[in-house]
């Protein structure tokens, strides 16, 4: 691929456009060996070499991060009063954005990147990608709300949801289920319990069609996807 060497520049996160095209211009980056003075010399990502004040700066496309959210953070990618998830990536990246959104007391797994066009595949509600979450509930979880999960239920939309598999882990006051959906509507799992009169007190995604939540990952943490990774849910 063939991109300005300003915007290279400022996509890898070096400084806005008008500051990396201070660099170049005090002559402060070079291009396989040479000072660039020009901020629109065209720069072939895949062959030519850069270093900008002494370091050298490789491009990437697109880059993919899996984040472990913790409760109290919201999806979004600015907010006024809450942190977001992107306050917690370690990135000069500027075009990151969750993939889908986790409820603020949601935890788990987060896919951040700058792909579009895989958030649009993972997304669109044609391509009914599985998501599993864990989760808490208030009150005791029985066969029969797995028989209902499974046929699809009416929680207030214009449609019910898709046929949904709900795995009781414990039955009890306070049961511990993982439901698999094929959808992600609002507040979805909270409401789809809700319409069976019981509420959910704690939540996690552990994965969303191939990507799984990594165990050895804490609450708060990220790390890039591996290329397996990657290459499985491109
Ligand atoms: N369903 C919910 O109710 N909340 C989430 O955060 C995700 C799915």
């Amino acid at each position: 691929m063939k991109i300005r060497l300003d915007k290279y520049l400022a996509d890898m996160g070096i400084g806005t456009r008008s500051e990396v095209k201070k660099l170049i211009q005090k002559g402060q980056v070079f291009v396989n060996e040479n000072a660039v003075k020009k901020p629109e010399t065209k720069i072939d990502t895949e062959t030519d070499v850069v270093f900008c004040q002494g370091k050298p700066v490789t491009y990437a496309e697109f880059e993919y991060f899996m984040l472990h959210k913790p409760s109290g953070v919201v999806s979004a990618t600015e907010d006024k009063k809450d942190k977001t998830v992107l306050d917690l990536i370690n990135s000069n990246r500027k075009d990151l954005f969750p993939v889908g959104r986790l409820d603020k007391d949601t935890e788990g797994l987060l896919l951040i990147t700058n792909d579009g066009q895989l958030a649009h595949r993972l997304l669109s509600p044609s391509k009914h990608v599985d998501k599993v979450y864990f989760a808490r509930i208030d009150g005791k979880v029985t066969d029969e709300d797995v028989q209902i999960f499974a046929k699809g239920l009416d929680i207030g939309d214009d449609k019910p949801t898709l046929p949904a598999k709900l795995v009781v882990l414990k039955s009890s006051d306070i049961s511990e289920i993982e439901l698999t959906i094929r959808e992600g509507r609002f507040h979805q799992v909270k409401r789809m319990f809700h319409a069976v009169g019981k509420e959910v007190t704690y939540l996690k995604r552990l994965r969303m069609g191939t990507l799984i939540l990594d165990e050895n990952l804490p609450a708060g943490e990220f790390r890039e996807l591996t290329k397996k990774e990657i290459e499985e849910l491109c």
